[in-house]
């Protein structure tokens, strides 16, 4: 994609709060910072407009858990139609991590998230939405 150059006039204390922001996340410069805050700020408004985006969500749970595997399955059964792929990682004895790649409308994406994040032998769970489509 062809980049374009503009120049922004910022107040001095803006500009630091700019500096700090770029320092503490290590971006390599300005632009860079910048370019994340204004995708950050689009991603969050189609979220909210219910537009197509695209996500993963994160699960972290004990798969001794009396009948998780199998909710986990019928849940993610129900969405098929906005699951990509799924990825599951054997943490230790006990714990899985699983990666849950997905795209759609937005409000959907939650619902599935939700679903799966407030079953009681979810450890942790979230959803990030990374991009627009
Ligand atoms: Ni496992």
């Amino acid at each position: 994609m062809a980049v374009v150059r503009f120049g922004v006039s910022l107040e001095k204390e803006l500009l630091n709060e700019l500096d700090n922001f770029v320092a503490q996340n290590q971006f390599t410069n300005r632009s860079q910072a910048i370019r994340q805050l204004i995708t950050n700020k689009l991603v969050k408004k189609k979220t909210e407009e219910n537009k197509e985006v695209a996500g993963a969500i994160t699960l972290v749970y004990d798969h001794h858990k009396r009948d998780l595997l199998n909710k986990l399955a019928d849940i993610q059964h129900d969405f098929y139609d906005i699951i990509l792929s799924a990825q599951h990682f054997h943490l230790d004895h006990d714990n899985c991590l699983e990666i849950i790649a997905v795209r759609g409308k937005a409000f959907r994406l939650q619902n599935l998230a939700n679903k799966l994040i407030s079953l009681k032998a979810i450890q942790h769970g979230n959803l990030s939405i990374n991009n627009d489509k």
